[in-house]
């Protein structure tokens, strides 16, 4: 990766508008790089003055403990509420009749709720899950679709300080069933259903083929959504709205340590197993709190959507606890996008006014393909900042947003994190630093960010290397829950603890800016999550007929890659499309459906290094069809690859 070439070639540049300047929370790049200075110079006074703004039950006595490398403290002994700060300071000041969640369900239903209204139904969600003897400290799978109640349900266990572990509503049983078990979860909080293309997904239904057999989960919280039919289990099953008429509205918030754990959150890697990333209270408050208000340029007045499921990290920090702890009002949506029509999205803009709009490329490149009528159709006059996440965007989907959703009106912020981050760590202040399509741009206050090689040396600028970061930031993650040798392994390893290391790719211009180019693993990026291909190769190994697979992406003009599956039959099996079907259906059941393989191949074997390695590097190059690059003597049988290259061809 540190010799990776970089083939962009993006040379636009687009300043903020002295409109946007003018009111904007930094207006200046001086003033961002003032203040950027004093973050990397003196980190404990900068993020005391902004933690300072929260309301601690108890101050800290120390901003950074860094003693533990690499387990950072924040705010040490500082006693803190994570739902407080989300809820309480603002229900009980001038913001108390304020919309904080403006909710639309897929068929078209419409809830809002006042900051007011937020704290009754969170404190009796906390006292439903108090009256099932869930308390602190105990972990909680949350499998629901996008409605308020998800909400909710996370707030809820934080102000009781049990730690939620929220798993997509679109993974398997298999999915649930593993990170379940990983977090030795005691009760899991479902519904009945949720809406997606018109369809009911049997969530609650799905959760029970997932925990059977799994005695420590003692309750399932059921919320009523979509009225369809459960599988019931007495005892284990409650219904959520009969528990919630038996409780009061009145639930003191848990007094909990600055460093008591707040979540877990678990995200690919590229050995399988997925990994539990912890996240803890104060420091990932300070930096979400922090990252919605300067990124997002947040104004009273705003009405913020981030387009992100709450199973993702991306709606935690930025549906949940940040713009909550700004009191914001942020919008939630159910559904599909294209769901009853194309244009839903720009509808809901009209409809309720959005002025910060945080979507993904995969999304932005969807809208594209089904033409621009749907978006103009719609007013969207109250939008004033655009954002983007999850992988890099291509210059020309940058451009098409800018171009046709923000009428060249909005700046767009290319917010470059991940899960472990906690929260946005390379983007531009919107109205401080002019914008390059597909670059993030700089550092956020607090980030030592590094473009090293394989030795943690410095590249020259214009060189692609590795992105490092040097110094701990109040959001990091904390570890991996149950595996501190694999967080030790995963992330500080590389540079023999020096840095922190992502795991991309990366090259800063001659303006110092920072471009991101991907993942330096084997992880696939689908849609902008990322997959393991390690658990899309076991699923298909699970199947009886497969003994052996290797998956690559292949890049898509719509998920921004597709997931290949090269494939190896066993025995008395027969390779054809009815197999290829029956395999796609089986990943899907295995682990999700965004894991299905787009396509499907056999071989009669695989490319492996003299070591055994598979060598999917080879695959890449086979299965976007294009010329084998890079050394190929350290492979076993070259015959193997030639095989799948007439294969190509024929
Ligand atoms: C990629 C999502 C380029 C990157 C918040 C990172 C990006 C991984 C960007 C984390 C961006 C995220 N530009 N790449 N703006 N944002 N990525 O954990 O490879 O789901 O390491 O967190 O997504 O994905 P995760």
């Amino acid at each position: 990766m540190s010799q990776i070439k970089s083939v962009l070639k993006e040379d636009r540049r687009f300043e903020p508008s002295d409109e946007f300047r003018k009111l904007a929370r930094i207006g200046d790049f001086e003033t961002y790089a003032r203040m950027y200075k004093e973050s990397i110079d003196d980190p404990e006074g900068f993020f005391g003055r902004i933690a300072d703004e929260l309301p601690w039950i108890e101050p800290y006595s120390k901003v950074l403990d860094w003693s533990d490398k690499p387990y950072a403290k924040w705010f040490v002994d500082g006693k803190i509420n994570a739902c407080s700060v989300c809820v309480d300071q603002h229900a009980s000041g001038p913001r108390r009749d304020k919309t904080a969640i403006l909710w639309e369900g897929e068929p078209g239903d419409l809830r809002r709720y006042s900051y007011a209204e937020l704290q009754v139904e969170v404190s009796r969600f906390a006292n439903a899950l108090k009256a099932r003897g869930v308390k602190k400290g105990d972990r909680v799978a949350i499998y629901m679709p996008m409605i308020p109640e998800l909400a909710f349900a996370v707030l809820g266990c934080a102000r009781i300080g049990a730690i939620h572990s929220v798993i997509f509503g679109g993974f398997s049983a298999h999915s649930i069933r593993d990170r379940v078990e990983d977090g030795g979860c005691s009760a899991v909080i479902t519904a009945d259903g949720g809406w997606r293309r018109g369809k009911v997904l049997p969530l609650k239904a799905v959760v029970d083929e997932a925990i059977a057999g799994i005695d420590s989960v003692h309750t399932v919280f059921t919320v009523r959504r979509a009225e369809n039919t459960v599988p019931w289990q007495d005892g284990r099953d409650v219904w959520m709205h009969e528990l919630l008429a038996e409780v009061d509205d009145d639930c003191p918030p848990e007094r909990m340590d600055s460093e008591d754990t707040l979540f877990l959150l678990y995200t690919s890697g590229s050995t399988g197993k997925p990994k539990g990333i912890r996240h803890t209270t104060g420091g990932y408050m300070v930096g979400t709190y922090l990252t919605t208000r300067i990124v997002f340029d947040l104004r009273e007045e705003d009405v913020f959507w981030c387009t992100a499921d709450v199973g993702w990290i991306t709606g935690h920090s930025y549906i949940i606890y940040g713009p909550l702890a700004n009191g914001a009002t942020v919008c939630m949506y159910e559904g599909a996008p294209n769901q009853p029509h194309a244009g839903r999205f720009w509808e809901f803009v009209e409809k309720h006014g959005v002025s910060v709009l945080y979507t993904a490329p995969t999304a932005i490149r969807s809208f594209m393909s089904w033409g621009d009528e749907h978006v103009t159709k719609f007013d969207r006059s109250s939008l004033r900042l655009l954002g983007t996440v999850g992988e890099p965007i291509n210059p020309e989907a940058w451009m098409w947003y800018h171009r046709t959703v923000g009428e060249e009106r909005c700046p767009i912020v290319d917010t470059w994190w991940q899960t472990e981050t906690g929260s946005i760590l390379i983007t531009p202040l919107p109205g401080a630093v002019a914008t390059k399509p597909g670059c993030a741009t700089v550092p956020f206050f607090g980030v030592d960010a590094l473009v090293v090689d394989e030795e943690g040396n410095e590249v020259p600028d214009g060189a692609g290397g590795l992105l490092a970061i040097r110094k701990p930031w109040p959001s990091m993650l904390r570890g991996i829950w149950g595996d501190d040798a694999r967080y030790e392994e995963t992330y500080w390893s590389k540079f023999d603890g020096r840095y922190y290391f992502p795991g991309d790719g990366a090259r800063r211009d001659e303006d110092g800016y920072i471009w991101i180019m991907g993942r330096v693993d084997d992880v696939l990026n689908v849609s902008g999550h990322l997959l393991s291909t390690m658990e899309i190769e076991s699923a298909l190994v699970s199947h009886p007929s497969i003994v052996e697979a290797a998956v690559v992406p292949r890049p898509h003009e719509l998920t921004g890659e597709a997931i290949c599956a090269f494939c190896t039959i066993g025995p008395g099996f027969q390779s054809g499309d009815e197999l290829v079907a029956q395999l796609k259906e089986h990943v899907a059941k295995e682990i999700g459906k965004l894991a299905r393989p787009a396509d499907i191949r056999f071989a009669e074997a695989l490319p492996k290094t003299r070591s055994g390695k598979i060598m999917r590097r080879l695959l890449r190059d086979i299965a976007a069809g294009r010329e084998i690059e890079g050394d190929t003597t350290t492979l076993e049988d070259y015959s193997v690859v030639a095989r799948l290259l007439g294969d190509e061809k024929a």
